[in-house]
């Protein structure tokens, strides 16, 4: 049974003591929610990550997660993060690929890959982003482009290692633009990469993978996105910054 995430990713916003309250207010707001099968993932700024753990101190049903980390587990690496860092404080999912990561700083499959083995190494739970852009959409190549992001930056792994891949559908012209997929074409590239992996692992392993979708999510929407077969949930932006919008998509992930 393939597990239901909803994931926020708060991107670089908020203060320390703006990152308190919502990771407060949305425990509060979910605590008495104890049937649901629905696994909440907080990706915080890690700056954050240390000080946000006590505050959910016996709540289960979230875990908090880094919005990226290096390929290397040490060295002179100005700025960055390793995954040897995030298990050494107990975090356990780290968002990897994201477009904004591909586009800024220039994240290719073949460094994902590497990203992917140092986080399985460490214990996390990589959450792999895929998607293509408009003009990908529009010249019809975006099939073939997110199915070539899984090929490289998953396909070595073994079926063993790749039942720990969390992966993030997100189409670069939905993130930030309140542009949605709609629940059919979310569920048409879902159900592709769904294929796309059993084409390599079997279905099996395609039947238990976590497939989320993310790009402009929300509360008006989130209840027909996740309803569609192949979406198992989200990973979420502007959303998620917002404990009752948030709280509210989380709930929708029946
Ligand atoms: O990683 C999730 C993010 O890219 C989606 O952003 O603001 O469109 O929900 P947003």
């Amino acid at each position: 049974m393939r597990k239901k995430i909803v994931a926020g990713n708060w991107k670089m916003n908020k203060t320390l003591d703006e990152a308190v309250a919502l990771v407060s207010e949305v425990s509060n707001m979910i605590k008495d929610e104890v049937t649901s099968d629905v696994q909440v993932v907080l990706c915080t700024p890690s700056l954050y990550l240390t000080t946000l753990k006590p505050y959910l101190e016996g709540q289960t049903r979230i875990a908090l997660g880094a919005q990226n980390c290096h390929e290397k587990a040490s060295g002179a690496y100005t700025g960055e993060i390793s995954a040897p860092m995030l298990k050494s404080i107990g975090i356990s999912y780290v968002i990897l690929g994201h477009s904004e990561r591909r586009q800024y700083f220039g994240e290719t499959n073949a460094q994902l890959a590497e990203k992917v083995n140092i986080a399985l190494a460490n214990g996390l739970t990589p959450i792999f982003c895929c998607g293509e852009s408009l003009e990908q959409r529009q010249n019809e190549i975006h099939l073939d482009f997110v199915r070539t992001q899984l090929t490289e930056g998953l396909f070595h792994l073994s079926p063993e290692q790749f039942a720990n891949i969390v992966i993030a559908y997100e189409p670069i012209w939905a993130i930030g633009t309140g542009l949605t997929a709609t629940s059919d074409q979310a569920q048409e590239m879902h159900e592709i990469l769904r294929k796309h992996i059993a084409s390599h692992y079997g279905a099996e392993v395609a039947d238990n993978t976590t497939i989320l979708y993310g790009g402009s999510a929300n509360e008006k929407n989130a209840a027909e996105l996740f309803a569609q077969p192949d979406v198992d949930g989200g990973l979420i932006g502007g959303a998620s910054l917002k404990s009752r919008e948030f709280t509210t998509v989380v709930k929708a992930n029946k």
